[in-house]
């Protein structure tokens, strides 16, 4: 079973997201098992304090090494993997949900206000961003890491169902029709309705490469 560990001073912000649909399941199931920890516990500061001005002047507070240094200190062994959610780190993507479906035991870490002290990233093996925007936390981004990867575990889904999720083969997903067959006058295409596995098959794909081309030629050329 995966393990999963996340530091955070929101602990509140993940009721809901992990206690809901296809993330519950794969709890409930023990496919995954999620800890959250709020790191303010570890502060040795008399007020618990986790924060502290930046040396060197500037705006807001920044996110002192000690608690989230000894938080980790407890959590981790030689199969966990440290990740630190920010804006600067890799960009993520399906390929790296993959990658990540495979540890064992996985460490996020959520920052907060203005900062962390740099030193913080010394004990991380990994940093991710999740897109191109700045977040109020790293809270978010750590919602959607955890939903991207326990939906790929095994068991989690049906077998095989996520072979054809868009980005697989840097290919976006072909469209998808449900019944009836004809509504307010836009039709199925035909080909679906043929039987054909083959045609199908093929329909799909030139229509997967046909939108990759018009919607991210980016792609295409990775
Ligand atoms: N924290 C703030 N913004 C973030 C982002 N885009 N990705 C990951 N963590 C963040």
């Amino acid at each position: 079973m995966m393990k999963v560990d996340i530091l955070t001073l929101f602990p509140d912000m993940y009721n809901g997201v992990f206690s809901e649909s296809i993330i519950k399941r794969a709890i409930d199931n023990q496919k995954v098992e999620i800890n959250i920890h709020n790191f303010r516990n570890y502060s040795k500061d008399i007020h618990h304090k986790v924060d502290d001005t930046p040396y060197g002047g500037g705006n807001g507070m920044v996110l002192t090494c000690q608690p989230i240094f000894d938080c980790i200190a407890s959590l981790r062994n030689e199969k966990s993997k440290v990740i630190l959610l920010t804006p600067d780190g890799k960009v993520y993507k399906q390929s790296l949900a993959y990658d990540l479906a495979k540890e064992e035991h996985l460490i996020l870490i959520c920052g907060h206000y203005e900062g962390f002290d740099e030193r913080i990233r010394s004990i991380c093996d990994l940093e991710i961003s999740i897109g191109d925007y700045v977040l109020t936390g790293g809270e978010l981004a750590s919602m959607v890491i955890v939903d991207s990867i326990v939906r790929l575990l095994p068991g989690v889904i049906e077998e095989g169902s996520h072979l054809n999720d868009s980005f697989n083969d840097n290919l976006l997903d072909y469209p998808t029709y449900t019944k009836p067959r004809i509504y307010q006058g836009m039709e199925v295409p035909e080909v679906l309705l043929s039987g054909d596995h083959k045609k199908i098959a093929e329909y799909r794909y030139e229509e997967s490469l046909q939108r990759t081309k018009e919607r991210r030629p980016d792609l295409l050329n990775k």
